[in-house]
């Protein structure tokens, strides 16, 4: 069957009510963030107007059914990405907290003075800083595998970067959110197991998670990262998976209730993974409405959704190359749902101000990635990204938008 985007565009309550508006709103920041399917709203106003309650932490009818709903989307979330088990998903803040999560437990425990962490050139800020942070804090050094003019991370320098027995951890990301590389990660995982099968690795999945099948125990990474609130579901909820016998010897980050297994005040014991890293009440409504995200991109097909993304992505960029004096970030060899570019006659910052007046929604800016803008020589960016959604007519308004902008800035 076709892939109805209309009929997909409808189930989206902010883009049905804008769509009859004189100029219709075209939503073309994905990246940032997703808009929500009824499906999850119904799911989260449902919890809060019929079962609300605490879980696990009372024996009553409605608290285990919510517990039961909690853990029946970390089991949506284990087949998402087919972890072995379920328990190898934690629920965390979104991506930014997962990384956080992985740097602090397990580098506090493992990382010692001289040892080295590998990230990429093409790495959102949260994929450097939370490793700058312990790096510093353990005397760990970091590196960085460089980026071509194309975008495409030079893999070839990976074997000079990771050394056997220094390299500890490699952090990288799978779609880069910036230029929308995505990086070959069954090779890069392989050739880092090749040349230390006991290296880390990590994958930012926060922008491929969205949009394409990932597999943790094909890919054989030790952890990877999401948020919900890129995939159609809430805000403020995302995940850590890691491999179950490096989650079971990481110490807890966070103290608190649920997260331990016996208390005195001399000494306190741990529960075992994903509780020992889910202090505190969690965010309830916040799990189930990713677990109903789930359901949900399962239901349309990760696959066709991918491949209608691709196609607005090809429209976009043969549309956008006939706009005079403007510049696409990179040529990778794959990329995902998004294009970065820079106009001659506007500063990024005005031109997606004068977008906005027209009702199109783009984001202008270093996309928390200054690194990359330093790369490729930009104060900023225009990105322009895709979902489910997204309809050729958007990028037609787009297109026009830009022309309007050159025209001003031209006169
Ligand atoms: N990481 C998000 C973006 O790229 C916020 O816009």
């Amino acid at each position: 069957m076709s892939y109805d985007v209309e009929k997909i565009r409808s189930q989206f309550p902010v883009l049905a009510l804008h769509d009859k508006d004189p100029k219709p709103f075209a939503f073309l920041d994905s990246t940032a963030t997703t808009q929500k399917p009824e499906f999850v709203i119904d799911a989260m106003d449902n919890f809060y107007r019929k079962h609300y309650s605490s879980i696990k932490r009372g024996v009553y009818t409605m608290a285990a059914q919510t517990t039961d709903a909690y853990e029946s989307a970390r089991k949506k979330a284990a087949k998402f990405i087919n972890a072995k088990r379920e328990s190898e998903i934690i629920f965390t803040r979104g991506t930014t907290a997962s990384i956080n999560l992985a740097a602090w437990s397990y580098g506090r425990k493992f990382l010692k003075p001289g040892d080295e962490i590998v990230i990429s050139a093409l790495e959102h800020h949260a994929n450097i800083v939370s490793w700058q942070l312990i790096a510093e804090e353990r005397g760990a050094k970091i590196k960085v595998i460089p980026v071509a003019d194309d975008g495409d991370l030079i893999l070839e320098k990976i074997p000079e970067l990771v050394v056997p027995g220094k390299t500890k951890i490699v952090a990288f990301t799978q779609i880069s959110n910036t230029i929308g590389t995505e990086n070959p990660v069954k090779e890069i995982i392989q050739t880092i197991r090749h040349i230390d099968p006991s290296i880390k690795i990590l994958i930012d999945a926060a922008q491929s998670a969205p949009h394409k099948k990932i597999d943790v125990q094909d890919l054989d990474c030790d952890f990877l990262a999401f948020s919900g609130h890129k995939m159609y579901g809430p805000t403020g909820i995302g995940v850590l998976y890691g491999k179950y016998e490096i989650l079971e010897s990481m110490p807890p980050l966070e103290g608190g209730g649920e997260m331990i297994d016996q208390v005195t005040f001399e000494k306190t014991t741990f529960a075992l993974p994903p509780e020992r890293f889910e202090a505190g009440t969690p965010p309830i409504a916040e799990v189930i409405g990713l677990g109903a995200a789930i359901d949900w991109i399962n239901q349309v097909g990760i696959e066709a959704m991918y491949q209608h993304e691709q196609e607005i992505l090809k429209y976009a960029e043969e549309k956008l190359r006939e706009i005079p004096g403007l510049h696409i970030l990179g040529n990778p060899k794959h990329r995902g749902s998004l294009l970065s570019f820079t106009l001659d006659s506007a500063h990024p910052h005005d031109a997606a101000t004068l977008l906005d007046e027209d009702g199109i929604a783009v984001r202008s800016g270093h996309h928390c990635a200054q690194t990359v803008m330093q790369r490729f020589c930009v104060p900023a960016t225009i990105r322009a990204s895709f979902g489910a959604y997204t309809q050729k007519w958007e990028i037609d308004r787009l297109v026009e938008g830009l022309l309007r902008v050159n025209r001003i800035f031209s006169l």
